[in-house]
Formats: C-alpha cells, sequence, structure tokens
C-alpha cells in the first residue's frame, strides 16, 4: 500500500480533519468529530501475501526463526529435534545465552552440542523488523515463532501490518493477550462460555480477596499487582504503593479487578493443529507453574516473619523468574480438554482462521475442583522451558517420545511440508 494512504488509514482523525478543511463548513465539524473516530486502524498483513512467500521457499532449506527471549530454548531445541536449523534474534547485553552458552555444534551437519545454529545479535530487539532483517530472514527460508518477547519489544502493529516473514501461530490473536483491548481474552472466553475470575467493576464494591491487575510503574514489563479484600484494604494498598513508586495513580484507575482464586494454578500448555486428518486436532503437551518473585518468598517465610514485614515488603511481587511442571488428577483432564475445544471453536469463529500451533490457558483451580481461566496465550507460553527436550508427560505419551512444545511445533512445519499443508499453519 502506498505509505501515505497507508498513513491516513492508520490515522482516521488526520482524515476528518482533513475533509473539514477542504469543506470549510462548520456543521461539517459537528457532524464529523475528530475523537469520536478511532485514533488507529489496524490492517492486517494479507495472508495471501504471506502465502505468496511461502510459494517462493525452498521447503528442503526451511529454518525455525524466534526472538532469543522468552521461550525460545524451547524453540531452538525442538526445531533441533526435528531437523530443522534454528536462528535466534538476539539482542546485544542479551545474547550470550544463545550465542554462546546454547550455541550449536555440529559435525558434517550433525549436530553435537547446543541448539542455536545462528545467532544475530542485534542492538534492539525490534531491529527484527528492519526490511534488510525480514529479507534475510526470508532468504533463509525461515518460518518464524512468536513469543511473548516478540510481541512486547515490538509494537502490535508492526507485527500485524509488516511483519513480512511467515508465522506459525495467529497473527490477528496476538493482541488479545493485551488486558483492556476491546476484544481481548475475557472478552472471548466470555464468548466461548468458559469460566473467567469475576470482574470487580468498582473498587468500592470488593468484599473479599481479589487481585488487581496493572503495570509496574518502574519495571516496564512486569507487573505491579497487589491483592485486596476490601475497599479499605484496597485504598491503603494501592496508596502505599503509590507512595513506594511501585505503581502509578493512572494506572491504577485503569486497572483490572478480579476476584482471587484460591488454589493451585495449573498452565495448559495445548497444541491446535490444523492439518491433522485422523485424530484429535487438540493436544495437551504439558502442564507448568510459575515461580514468582517476592510471592515466592512471603510464602516460604513462617507467619510471625511475615506479619512482621515492614509497609515495603509487605506486598509480594509477581514478576515470573522460573517455572515448575506439573500433572492433574485425571478427572481433571477432561474438563481441560472442554476448555481447549470452546476455545479453539470461539477462535475461528471470531478470529478467522483460529487459533494455530501452541497455546496457554493459564487457570486457577478452586476448592470445588473448578478451573477458571485468568490469563490466555495465544502462542507459546512462557513456562515451555520446563519439559524443553525431555518433553512432558502428556507429550511424551501422546506421541510415544519426548515431546515438547518447541519439538511439536517444528513437528508441525515437517509434516505441514510432507503433506503439502504449510499454507494452512501460516499467517
Ligand atoms: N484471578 C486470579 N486469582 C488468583 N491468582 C491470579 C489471578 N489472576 C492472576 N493470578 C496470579 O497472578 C499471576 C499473573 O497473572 P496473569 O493474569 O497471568 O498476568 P500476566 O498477564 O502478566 O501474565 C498468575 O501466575 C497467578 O499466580
Ligand atoms: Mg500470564
Amino acid at each position: 500500500m502506498n505509505p501515505i494512504v497507508k498513513w491516513l488509514v492508520q490515522h482516521p482523525s488526520f482524515l476528518s480533519f482533513f475533509l473539514i478543511v477542504r469543506d470549510g463548513s462548520l456543521s461539517k465539524i459537528l457532524l464529523i468529530p475528530s475523537y469520536f473516530l478511532p485514533p488507529k486502524a489496524i490492517i492486517m498483513l494479507d495472508r495471501k501475501e504471506i502465502w505468496e512467500i511461502v510459494e517462493g521457499y525452498d521447503l528442503d532449506k526451511a529454518e525455525i526463526g524466534v526472538i532469543a527471549s522468552h521461550s525460545a530454548l524451547d524453540v531452538c531445541d525442538g526445531a533441533m529435534d526435528e531437523g530443522f536449523p534454528s536462528i535466534a534474534v538476539c539482542k546485544d547485553g542479551r545474547h550470550r545465552t544463545y550465542a554462546e552458552y546454547f550455541k550449536a555444534q555440529r559435525k558434517d551437519g550433525r549436530v553435537e552440542r547446543g541448539i542455536v545454529d545462528d545467532p544475530w545479535v542485534f542492538p534492539t530487539f525490534k531491529d527484527v523488523m528492519k526490511p534488510e532483517i525480514q529479507e534475510r530472514l526470508r532468504s533463509r527460508n525461515a518460518f518464524f515463532i512468536p513469543n511473548r518477547s516478540f510481541t512486547s519489544y515490538v509494537a502490535m502493529e508492526e507485527i500485524e501490518d509488516d511483519f513480512r516473514v511467515p508465522m506459525i501461530g495467529s497473527r490477528n490473536m496476538l493482541r488479545m493477550e493485551e488486558r483492556g483491548e476491546k476484544k481481548d481474552y475475557y472478552w472471548i472466553l466470555e464468548k466461548a462460555g468458559i469460566p473467567f475470575p469475576e470482574k470487580i467493576e468498582d473498587p468500592i464494591d470488593i468484599d473479599e480477596l481479589c487481585i488487581v491487575k496493572l503495570h509496574h510503574a518502574q519495571k516496564k514489563l512486569e507487573r505491579g499487582f497487589f491483592s485486596a479484600s476490601s475497599f479499605k484494604e484496597y485504598k491503603e494498598k494501592s496508596k502505599a504503593l503509590i507512595r513506594q513508586g511501585v505503581i502509578t495513580h493512572d494506572a491504577l484507575e485503569g486497572a483490572r479487578i478480579e476476584r482471587y482464586v484460591i488454589g493451585p494454578v495449573f498452565n495448559l500448555d495445548f497444541f491446535y493443529s490444523p492439518i491433522e486428518e485422523e485424530m484429535s486436532k487438540i493436544e495437551l503437551l504439558g502442564v507448568d507453574w510459575r515461580f514468582e518473585s517476592s510471592l515466592d518468598g512471603h510464602v516460604r517465610l513462617p507467619a510471625p516473619q511475615q506479619m512482621a514485614l515492614n509497609e515495603s515488603q509487605m506486598t509480594p511481587e509477581y514478576t515470573v523468574c522460573g517455572h515448575n511442571s506439573a500433572t492433574l488428577r485425571e478427572s481433571l483432564l477432561e474438563k481441560t480438554f472442554e476448555m481447549a475445544e470452546k476455545f479453539v471453536a470461539a477462535t475461528k469463529e471470531h478470529y478467522s482462521p483460529g487459533i494455530i500451533g501452541s497455546f496457554c490457558l493459564q487457570t486457577c483451580v478452586d476448592k470445588d475442583l473448578n478451573f477458571y481461566i485468568y490469563d490466555v496465550a495465544p502462542r507459546v507460553g512462557g513456562g515451555t522451558n520446563v519439559h524443553m527436550n525431555v518433553g512432558h508427560p502428556y507429550g511424551n505419551t501422546l506421541w510415544r517420545k519426548g515431546m515438547s512444545t518447541g519439538r511439536r511445533t517444528a513437528m508441525e512445519l515437517r509434516r505441514a511440508i510432507e503433506m503439502d499443508k504449510v499454507k494452512e499453519i501460516v499467517t
């Protein structure tokens, strides 16, 4: 699209102003107030454009690319297992994990050690958007696996509009995990009839334990979550956190308040294969749960020590810093598949073509064994390194060999190539 036309479509308020000036009539100004128009329209990259790129690919030389962060090790390990070379797009200063310590060593093409074939180190992650880097990825017949670092460090609209590299996953669904977007994950959970923690519209209505979800003021990509059981506690805690610079007043205004589900956390790492013809298209690969910064420290303190903490240490933070693996009691499994089925069906209806590949339903289970989904990752989950290389009881059992999310994703590409169905797994 012509860049000027594209800019105008993306900034409709400018367009209305333009029309007003040309028309010059006051009545027109009142008729089309620019603030009434959406600030920015999304121009989702046409899937056909991606298909044309795939048509030009030499699939015998396909590679797997990923932003080197989040769950990239699992992705690169899986690529290795399925015989695809891996490209890790690194940020300078955070590159050594991939470029040095997990760098692959090959002899006669066979991997002897490590998992990253080609670390590309750039000053920032968003350099991946540069036309010459995208061209470099395409020239390597690369398939990109979106992870949370990709969507955090690169603007969502740039991924949607301008990232001309085939992605295994659903480009149009990535935005739904931004809480507060019009069609965010809560919206689709409601459409799908899947339970999620009840929203509290006004903090004055807090009458039992709730979690307040908002961004951290200083740690840009982290959470400034806190809990409260009453409006009084909400006011006291939020005041203290604002004073400590952990949260801002503005972020608090836009926070989501929801009921805190008292129970264990299970992140369900699912996979959806649109190309599967005989067996279930939905697979449960693994279950993980997270270690979260000071929250985990708090639960390891005996009550008297907890009670003695001063104001600055009293409220735990929820920054993810590790993962663990879990299984579920068997009678709960049926419920997880039911949720996954509903979710997949709703994504097909509302986000055509719907979910592709890995996705993660992040759940809590209450005392009556009811699941509530408090978060959805419409892409590889953040905790899949937990089953990297060793696989997971569920994935391994299903596939009769070690099956991690990274490997399953690479295997999907391998199967799609063999079945001549690559277009069905890319957007
Ligand atoms: N409704 C809830 N009830 C209980 N715990 C919750 C709830 N929502 C979130 N949490 C806790 O907060 C953590 C982060 O929440 P999440 O919504 O996944 O945030 P993010 O979008 O930053 O990943 C979870 O791992 C879980 O421990
Ligand atoms: Mg989450």
